[in-house]
Formats: C-alpha cells, structure tokens, sequence
C-alpha cells in the first residue's frame, strides 16, 4: 500500500490553563489522508478541528505542549526545524482560512503578494513572470478580468472574490496539499456553493489533496471522500462519507446531521442539546456524556474506546446500530 499523504497519529496538544494547570485541548487524534482525497473534518465550535491542523505546520503560539506524530509524504512535522517547515508551508501545503480580509496586506496589491508568495520559493522567477503567474491562477480560480484584478488592493474585492484570491494564493507553488479551515463560513449561501465547487474542480483537475474543516456536516458531504467527526478534542467518529451519513454510529454525529433515530423511530432532534465543554471543565468519563440521550453509568465513568462499527469506527459505549434505524425509516 502506498503511504498516505497525511498520516497524523495520536496527536496530543495541552495548553495551560489560568491557575498554571495543564489541560488537555486534543486527546489522542488520528487522521489520515491519501493522495488527491478530500477528508472533512468536522465538529462543533472548540472541538479541536483547528488546533490540530495549527500543530503540524508550527503555528500555535509558543508555550503549547504538543505530542504525536504527523507525517507528511513520510516526513514527520512534529518537531521539524523551523526552516524546513517555512519551506513546507506555502509550498507542499497550501491553507486557506475563514477570513481572507487579515490574510492579505491591505496596503499591497493581491497581485503582487501571490507573485511573493511564489518568489519566496523560488527566486530564479522575475518579479514579471511572477504577476503572469498570478494573472494565471486568477484566471484558474474565476475571477473575471485577472489582468486587472491583480492590480488591485484587497478592499477592492468583495469577499467571495477575496476568497477566491486566497485559494489562489495557496495555489501558488502548487501543492499537494490543501488545508481549508472553514473557507466559506463567512460568505452568504450561493457563494459558498461557488467556492466549494471551485475547490472540488481544483482538487479533481490538479490532484491535490485537501483537508476541509467546517462545523457544517452539509459543507462536506458533497466533496468529502472520508469524514472524521470531533467532539471534545478527540475523534468521535470516521469513515466514508456515505456511512457516516446513512450508517451512523455516534449520537453526536447522529446529532449533527439533525435526526437522532430512535428505537421508536420517532425522535427527530434538530438541534443538540447544551453546549460542548470547555478544555478546563471537560466531564468525567465520555465528553459528549452530558448531551446525549443514550448516556448510562458506564458513560459517566469511562471514556469509551475508538472501535470499528458497522461500516465506520467510532468512539461510543452504545453505538446506533442498523436495526435501531431500520424502525421507522
Ligand atoms: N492558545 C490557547 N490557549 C488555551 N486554549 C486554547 C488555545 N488555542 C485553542 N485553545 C482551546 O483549544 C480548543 C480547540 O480549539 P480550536 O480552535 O481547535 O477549535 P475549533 O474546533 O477549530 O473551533 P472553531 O469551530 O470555533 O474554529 C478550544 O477549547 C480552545 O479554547
Ligand atoms: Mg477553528
């Protein structure tokens, strides 16, 4: 078998909390990508989506303890020279954030940045052939009149062209991987559904690999091939797309998608209860435990394992199964 693009393995970041203690933010994360997949990553605001990407490309702040391993094309990140991973960031791996506002300089052109981007990894291109290459990506990713365009500031861009030009940005040095932290949350609906059909045809024309992070299951169930499902910094739940959607085993996933069989196959809940915990006041036991209907005293008491169910593997000591959701489907 060939190794995965991204192979992360019981990842483990602490951060300290205000009376000096050390608390743990991920507890144990395994993911894996391969070359030219889409994995979703998805889960509610805190859950450790973020801080996990953050980890391996060296950018939390200084003072978070961090463990594990994630191994890129077979070169492991975790504790990489600084030099090297400035290397890898931009060029191997190229991110997209929510905000595309504070990403860019606002008192440099687009243009001129992405011909930056480009030159900062390879400085044998002129400054001219640099902006063609811009003017180029503009031209790959949609954006109308590129020869213009890249001569103009941020502001001048509305915010689906603005994230538009960050895709581009991250284009640059063409990648084999792509990070995406929630790219479209803040855009309006039609949109979103432009810039996630942009990213499925980049990622189908260039074979790169990408990492979509959102808390919207509904964002990645059109461009996902696998699916892992956070709750409380760890995996609560991963595999294919499809089972994760028809086969699920974790209730917070179950919850996600907004229908929580039931052996009467009549509760349908549209929204979780409560909120998810906070690093420093995570419950005994299994996290989601406060939250979920189907919580009993082992629940409390234990963390329940990571296991294969059904067609996915999830963390739960009472998995749905398929008879539960037969009833009344
Ligand atoms: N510098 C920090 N110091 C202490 N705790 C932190 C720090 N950065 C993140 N955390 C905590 O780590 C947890 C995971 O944060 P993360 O940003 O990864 O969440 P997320 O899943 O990306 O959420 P969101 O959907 O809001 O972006 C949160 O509980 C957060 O409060
Ligand atoms: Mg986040």
């Amino acid at each position: 078998m060939s190794e995965p693009l991204l192979d992360i393995r019981d990842l483990r970041i602490s951060f300290r909390g205000p009376d000096g203690t050390w608390s743990e933010a991920l507890r144990g994360v395994d993911l894996s990508l391969e070359r030219g997949g889409v994995l979703g990553v998805v889960g509610e605001s805190g859950s450790g989506k973020s801080i996990a990407m953050m980890a391996f490309l060296q950018l939390l702040p200084r003072g978070a303890r961090i463990s594990g391993s994630a191994r890129f094309n077979g070169e492991e990140l975790i504790g990489m020279a600084p030099s090297r991973i400035r290397q890898i960031r931009g060029k191997n791996i190229g991110c997209i954030f929510q905000d595309p506002l504070s990403a860019f300089n606002p008192v440099l052109t687009i243009g001129s940045q992405i011909a930056e981007a480009i030159r900062l990894h390879d400085r044998s291109v002129s400054r001219r052939e640099a902006l063609k290459e811009a003017e180029r990506l503009f031209e790959m990713v949609s954006i109308p009149q590129p020869a213009r365009r890249v001569r103009q500031y941020p502001h001048e861009f509305s915010g689906g062209m603005r994230q538009r030009a960050m895709i581009a940005m991250a284009l640059a040095n063409r990648p084999e991987l792509i990070i995406a932290d929630e790219p479209t949350t803040a855009l309006d609906v039609t949109v979103q559904a432009q810039i996630l059909d942009l990213l499925a045809d980049l990622r189908k024309e260039l074979g790169i690999g990408l990492v979509m992070i959102t808390h919207d299951l509904g964002v990645v169930a059109g461009i996902a091939d696998e699916i892992a499902v956070m709750y409380g910094g760890k995996v609560v739940e991963r595999g294919p797309t499809d089972p994760v959607f028809y086969d699920t085993a974790h209730p917070y996933t179950a919850g996600l998608i907004g229908a929580v069989p039931t052996l009467e196959g009549t509760g349908a809940l549209r929204q979780i209860p409560g909120t998810p915990p906070s690093i420093f006041t995570r419950p005994q036991g299994c996290s989601f435990n406060p939250r979920c209907e189907r919580a009993e005293a082992v629940c409390l008491r234990e963390d329940p394992p990571f296991a294969v169910h059904g067609r996915t593997s999830c963390a739960c000591h009472f998995p749905l199964g398929p008879s539960l959701r037969v009833v009344g489907s």
